[in-house]
This record gives structure tokens, C-alpha cells and sequence, in this order.
């Protein structure tokens, strides 16, 4: 009885406290309720779109720093020689490919696996006499590109064959003049 009086009382007590603080804490729960779910839903969204957006940027990213760092290497290339002679117009305002003949620039005769600035009577400029650049075919192919970057202080004033296959065929085209 004792205890069944107790757990009344205790039941009753732990009711009225239910009930009596119901409202208020019902209140404030309604009231924080949206308070908390205004956050929460930005914060919810805020993760979708980024999550979205990762794996979209990601593939375009990829690519896009794949294409310098798969940049095109000599050796993946079939050089062209009639192609390259004509690529090689754009030379021809400085060089011409005879023996011996030397214009703004050094003759390119004989040019592939020749050492830099060794064209006799031409006034090279102390970053390509000194370069000690062996003109194989795949430093050209790199020096073509950027002459200036791969050469600091070259007096070649020309900004480069940016494609790779015309640097592969302008090569091909010197191989055949030696
Ligand atoms: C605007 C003039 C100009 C153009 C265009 C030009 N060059 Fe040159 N080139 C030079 C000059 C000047 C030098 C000598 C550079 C030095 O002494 O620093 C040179 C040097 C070189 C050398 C080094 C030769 C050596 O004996 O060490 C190579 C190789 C070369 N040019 C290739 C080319 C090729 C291939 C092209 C065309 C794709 C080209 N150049 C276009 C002016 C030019």
C-alpha cells in the first residue's frame, strides 16, 4: 500500500510536473522548433549543392589539368616533313636551312644533334653559345615550344610553335637538311 501510495504520489507528482510544465516547454519547443529547422535546412542544403558541385567540377577539372600534364610528348609524334616545310615559313624571316648561309638567324643546316652555338661567323648571344644545348630532336621539340623559357636571354625573337605536331613536323622538315 505504502509503496502503491508512493508510486501514486510519485506518479501524480511526475504528471502535474508533465502537465504543468507541458505548456512551457511545449512552447518553447514549437518556438525553438522552427529556430532550429531555419538553420538546419541551409545547413542541410548548403552540403547538396557542394556535393553536387564537387563531382561536377571535379571531371571538368580534371581534364582540363590532364591536357598540360598529358602534354604531348616527341616521342608520340610522327613528324611530317612537307607539312614541316611549311611550318618552316615562319622561320624563314630569321633562318634559311642552307649550308652556310646565316640571316637574323644562325643557317639551320644540319641542325638535329649539332651543339648550340656552333655555326661559324654567326654573333650568338652568350645564353645560346654558352647553353651547351645538344640540339637532339626532343630539346627542340621542348626549346620550339617556348624558345625564350627553355633559353633565358636567347636573342631568337619568336614566341614558339605552340602545337605539338607542328614542332614534330618543323623537325622532321630539319632532318631532312643534312
Ligand atoms: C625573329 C627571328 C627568328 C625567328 C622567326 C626564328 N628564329 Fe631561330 N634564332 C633567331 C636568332 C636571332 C637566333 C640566335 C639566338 C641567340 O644567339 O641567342 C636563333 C637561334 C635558333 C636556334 C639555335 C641555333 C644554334 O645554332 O644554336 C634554333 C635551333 C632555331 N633558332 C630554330 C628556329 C626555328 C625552327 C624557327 C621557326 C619555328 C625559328 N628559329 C624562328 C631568330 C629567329
Amino acid at each position: 500500500m505504502r509503496v502503491l501510495t508512493l508510486s501514486g504520489l510519485t506518479f501524480a507528482a511526475l504528471f502535474t510536473a508533465a502537465c504543468g510544465g507541458a505548456d512551457k516547454p511545449a512552447e518553447t519547443t514549437a518556438a525553438q522548433s522552427p529556430a532550429v529547422e531555419a538553420p538546419a535546412a541551409p545547413v542541410a542544403e548548403a552540403p547538396v549543392p557542394t556535393a553536387e558541385a564537387a563531382p561536377v567540377a571535379a571531371p571538368v577539372a580534371a581534364p582540363a589539368a590532364a591536357a598540360p600534364a598529358a602534354a604531348v610528348t616527341y616521342a608520340s609524334l610522327t613528324g611530317d616533313a612537307a607539312k614541316g616545310e611549311k611550318v618552316f615559313a615562319q622561320c624563314k624571316a630569321c633562318h634559311v636551312a642552307e649550308a652556310g648561309k646565316n640571316r637574323v638567324g644562325p643557317s639551320l643546316w644540319a641542325l638535329v644533334g649539332r651543339t648550340a652555338g656552333m655555326i661559324p661567323g654567326f654573333n650568338y648571344s652568350k645564353a645560346n653559345k654558352a647553353s651547351g644545348v645538344i640540339w637532339s630532336e626532343d630539346v627542340l621539340f621542348t626549346y620550339l615550344e617556348a624558345p625564350a623559357k627553355f633559353m633565358p636571354g636567347t636573342r631568337m625573337a619568336f614566341g614558339g610553335l605552340k602545337n605539338a605536331q607542328d614542332r614534330a613536323d618543323v623537325i622532321a622538315y630539319l632532318k631532312t637538311k643534312a
